[in-house]
Formats: structure tokens, sequence, C-alpha cells
């Protein structure tokens, strides 16, 4: 294998930055869309928005976030919640250590600060789940502080508009363009806030990953890339590794009306509901043996894929009905209305509700 190479960080240290606050401003006021959590300045919604939006489109994070809402209104009802309602929520929209880290920050809200988010950017960063964009984002957006959030989109608007080469993995890149932010922002007050999510904005409309609208772009006087034609040079993102592959057998025991699952106890998805599963290293019959399932029928088979961020399924998935399930079991309502299923087991619960 290849060593790789030391990355580097680039500086643009003659760069404009300034001239870029007013016309992302102007442009931001005009062009905004009109999204849920732009409705409210209020932190808790902040904070529930832009931890749904790191690893969530904007458009599939609008319902959830409406529904999130509804169940949790407060950071109290979050802090007090039982942990399966929460997963119900959150069910579909994957990474649930979220989820978790959420609910134990709402806890500490609650604990430490009387119910009442800090304005800090520290003190912020010091919740479960938060990390330095997130604390930026939401001491910006609900506190109108002087605070940078650099997210994906910031780090491809920045990186193109200075023609930066410099991998967006390293992270003093990041800590470089929060230095060069923090001395651009609007006075402290609501211009803060909009900065915050202009840039992110201008990310998602224009600048966009492929094909940016260059032609409809309030910077591109300013932006190195577009003067040299070099838009998809940057940002530059760090090699993506390849995926490790896990073959599976994913067992849907049905018996009578009842279908059954078990919590996961490790790895991925750790606490989760499952179907049964087990790697494909020994056979089908072998596995059902060691749960002591013996007698049963096949009824169908189909195969599925999921990706994660580091592996791939590639599931089999095997319907068997049988008298003698050591699972915990549920009903299809129960499946539907209470617990949360990852969308790994989409395939899985389909069939179950296809043949029960
Ligand atoms: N992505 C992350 N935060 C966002 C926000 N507040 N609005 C739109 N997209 C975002």
């Amino acid at each position: 294998m290849q060593k790789e190479q030391t990355k580097q960080l680039h500086t643009r240290e003659d760069y404009p930055y300034g001239e870029i606050v007013q016309p992302l401003l102007l442009w931001y006021a005009k062009n905004k869309r009109d999204l849920p959590w732009r409705q409210s300045a209020d932190p808790y919604r902040v904070w529930v928005s832009e931890i749904m939006l790191q690893q969530t489109r904007v458009e599939g994070a609008k319902e959830y976030y409406k529904r999130f809402l509804e169940k949790f209104p407060t950071v109290r009802d979050l802090a007090e919640a039982e942990e399966e309602s929460l997963l119900k929520v959150w069910e579909g929209l994957g990474y649930y250590s979220r989820a978790r880290n959420m609910q134990k920050a709402a806890r500490q809200v609650c604990e430490e600060y009387g119910g009442q988010f800090p304005a800090d950017k520290e003190k912020l960063r010091g919740l479960s789940g938060i990390g330095d964009y997130t604390a930026g984002a939401i001491a910006s957006i609900a506190f109108y502080k002087r605070t940078p959030a650099v997210d994906g989109n910031v780090f491809r608007v920045l990186s193109r508009l200075t023609a930066n080469p410099t991998d967006i993995s390293l992270p003093a890149y990041k800590k470089y363009l929060e230095q060069k932010l923090q001395k651009i922002y609007p006075e402290e007050g609501v211009a803060c806030a909009d900065f915050t999510q202009a840039l992110m904005e201008l990310g998602a409309l224009v600048c966009k990953p492929t094909s940016p609208a260059c032609e409809s772009c309030p910077l591109k006087d300013v932006c190195l890339a577009q003067k040299t034609s070099s838009q998809d040079s940057y940002p530059v993102l760090p090699k993506k590794k390849e995926k490790r592959v896990e073959q599976l057998y994913v067992f849907v025991i049905l018996t009578g009306d009842k279908i059954s699952l078990r919590k996961r106890t490790e790895g991925l998805l750790k606490g989760l509901y499952e179907f049964p599963t087990a790697s494909k290293e020994k056979g089908k019959k072998e596995l059902l043996a060691e749960w002591g399932i013996t007698d049963y029928t096949q009824i169908s088979s189909s195969s599925a894929v999921h990706i994660f961020t580091h592996v791939r399924w590639e599931m089999e998935c095997v319907v068997i009905r049988t008298e003698n399930s050591p699972f915990e079991q549920f009903s299809v309502a129960q499946i539907e209305g209470e617990l949360s299923l990852p969308t790994a087991f989409s395939k899985a619960k389909e069939m179950a509700v296809k043949y029960v």
C-alpha cells in the first residue's frame, strides 16, 4: 500500500476575506429558504436542527424535525423521555448515538444550567455530542454571537473562494478557517446568525459540490476558483477508505402472528432492535440450531444491501416459520408503533409484514 502523503496546511493570508460579508448577507436576505428551524432562534430548536443536519439532508430532516418537536417540545421533555420513544422518533435517521448524546446533553442542560442552554461557545462544547461546529452554530444562530461554524458546505465555499488545496480533513485547516472567519464576523447581533447560515446556504444552493451555479453567485468576483475555472479541484477531500464487507444472514422468524427480534449487544447499532442476524461464515442450519431452532420451514429469502460509513452489509434475509423461537416476539403493530428498527432491516421488516 502506498504511504499516505503528509497533509499540509496552505494559508491564504492575502485573500480579502472581509469582502465576502456584505454581498453574502444581501444575497441571504433575498434567497434564503423558508426552513422550519428558521422560524425561531430558540437554542433548543436550533440545537435539534443542527444535530439532525449533521448527517441528514435538509429535505430529509424537515419532517423529522417537526415530529421530534411535537414529541419533545422542550429540553426537559427530552431529558425525561423514555429511551425507546426517543429512538422511535429517530428511526430511519441513522447514527443513533446522536439521539442518545442529545438526551445526555438535555440532562446536562437541566441539571447544570437550570434548563437554559448556555450562550457561551465553550460551555456549549462541554455538552454531550456538541463539538466545534455545533457549538459555533448554536452560539451564532441562537445567541447572535460572533462564532464561526465550519461544516462541509463552509469548507467548500471557502476552499473555492481562496483556491486553497488543503485537505479538509486536516484539523489545522478547520482552525485556520475559523480564525479567518472570526475576524470578519458582523458585530454581535442577528447578522451573526445570518452570516453563519448564509455561508451554509450558499454552499447548499449555489456553491454545490457538482455543477456550482457560479453565474448567480454573489461572490463570483472574489472567487479564485471561478477565476481560474478550477471549481472542481476544491475542496480537496480525504481519500475514501474501502468499506469492509460483511456477509450476513438476517433471520425473519415467524411464530403465529409474532415476529422475533432481539437487541444488539455489540458493534454497529448496539442497543437497537434487530432481526436475529449472524455472519455467513456458518451455514444457515447450523446457526438456527445454535438458537435451538431445528424444526422450521423456510418460506422465502431475498437479498439486501445496506451501506454504513465504514461497512457494507450484504444480507440474505431468510423468512422461516417455527414454533420454538428463543427470542422476544412482537406483533407488527408493536414493531411499527413502538420499536425503533434501523433502516438496515427495512427489507427484512417488509418481508416480515408480508409473510406473518
Ligand atoms: N446545514 C447545517 N445547518 C443548517 C442550517 N441551519 N440551515 C440549512 N442547512 C444547514
